[in-house]
C-alpha cells in the first residue's frame, strides 16, 4: 500500500522525526490541504500533519474525512458517559464489575474506541498496536488528550505500549501483571461490496491490511489472561482460530466471543 507523508509547512519542524518513525520522504505544503492531496496519485493512503494533530486520508476515495484518534469526540464522544458505558456489550463481555477495578489488554488497539469505552468504564487498559501508522496515530490522539482536563482520568488509565502483541502476550504469560482480560478485535475481510463499508473502515483498512494472522494470537491471550479472553467478532464470522467460546455476548453489528482460560484446553503448542 502507498502511503504518502505530508507536513503543513507550519509543522516543518516535525517533518524529519515523522520521515524516520515511518522510513518515508516528507512533502511539505503550504495550505490549504485539498489541493495537497489531489496532487498526489489517487491510491493508498496520506498521513497529513497539521496544527490539530495527525490524521489520515485514502487517497482514492477523494472527500472522505480524516481517521484520527478522537478521544471524547464524534463518534465516540456519546459512548463516553460513565453512566452509559456499564450497558456497553464490550463492558458486559469483559465482566467490569462497578467498584471492582480491571486490568485489561487491549492487543488490537486500532483506534481506542474499544479501550476508551473500557477506561471510562473504569478499567486500566494496556494498549498494544503493531502498525507503525496507527501507533502514531494514537500517541497523537493521547497527546492531543492529555491537554484536555475533562479527559484526564481517561487519558490515565490508558498505556500504550507499541508493537506485536503476540510477543507482549507471551511474555505477559510468565509476569507478575497479567492483565484480568485481554481484549482482540482483529480485522475481519468485509465481505460487503467496497461502497457498503464505512468509508472510515475503508481508509483503516487500506493501511493495516487484513490481519490474516488473526488466529495466532488466541492461545497467547489465553495464556496471559487471568479471567477472560473476549474476541470482537462480526455476526457471521466463525471462532476465531476455530475454538469454541465459552459463550457469546450477542451486540447490535456484531458479537463478543467469551473464552475463560480455565476452562480452555491449552496443550497446543
Ligand atoms: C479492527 S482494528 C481494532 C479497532 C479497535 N478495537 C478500536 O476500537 O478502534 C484492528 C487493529 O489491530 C491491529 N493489530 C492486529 N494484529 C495485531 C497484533 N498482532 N499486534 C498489535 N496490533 C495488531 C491492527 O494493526 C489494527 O490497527
Amino acid at each position: 500500500m502507498a502511503l504518502h507523508l505530508l507536513v503543513a509547512e507550519s509543522c516543518g519542524a516535525q517533518a524529519a522525526d515523522l520521515s524516520r518513525q515511518l522510513s518515508l520522504p516528507s512533502i511539505i505544503y503550504s495550505s490549504p490541504l485539498k489541493p495537497a492531496l489531489k496532487a498526489l496519485p489517487p491510491e493508498g493512503a496520506a498521513l497529513v500533519c497539521d496544527e490539530t494533530g495527525l490524521a489520515l486520508y485514502a487517497l482514492s476515495l477523494p472527500g472522505s474525512g480524516p481517521v484520527r484518534v478522537e478521544l471524547g469526540e464524534g463518534a465516540l464522544g456519546w459512548r463516553l458517559d460513565e453512566a452509559k458505558v456499564r450497558h456497553e456489550m464490550i463492558v458486559k463481555a469483559c465482566g467490569v464489575r462497578p467498584g471492582v477495578m480491571t486490568t485489561v489488554f487491549d492487543a488490537t488497539a486500532g483506534l481506542l474506541r474499544d479501550a476508551a469505552v473500557l477506561a471510562v468504564a473504569g478499567c486500566q487498559v494496556r494498549l498494544a498496536e503493531r502498525s507503525p501508522v496507527i501507533g502514531l496515530l494514537v500517541e497523537d490522539g493521547l497527546r492531543r488528550a492529555v491537554g484536555r482536563p475533562e479527559l484526564q482520568s481517561l487519558v490515565a488509565r490508558l498505556r500504550f505500549c507499541p508493537g506485536d502483541a503476540r510477543q507482549q502476550l507471551e511474555a505477559l504469560a510468565f509476569a507478575d501483571d497479567r492483565p484480568d482480560v485481554v481484549v482482540l478485535d482483529p480485522m475481519f475481510p468485509h465481505r460487503e461490496k467496497s461502497a457498503l463499508v464505512k468509508k472510515e473502515m475503508q481508509v483503516f483498512q487500506s493501511v493495516v491490511g487484513e490481519d490474516a494472522d488473526a488466529d495466532a494470537l488466541l492461545l497467547p491471550a489465553l495464556r496471559a489472561a487471568r479471567k477472560r479472553v473476549v474476541v470482537k467478532r462480526p455476526r457471521q464470522a466463525p471462532p476465531l482460530d476455530g475454538r469454541k467460546p465459552d459463550f457469546v455476548v450477542e451486540g447490535k453489528s456484531g458479537r463478543f466471543d467469551v473464552y475463560l482460560p480455565a476452562n480452555q484446553q491449552m496443550d497446543s503448542p
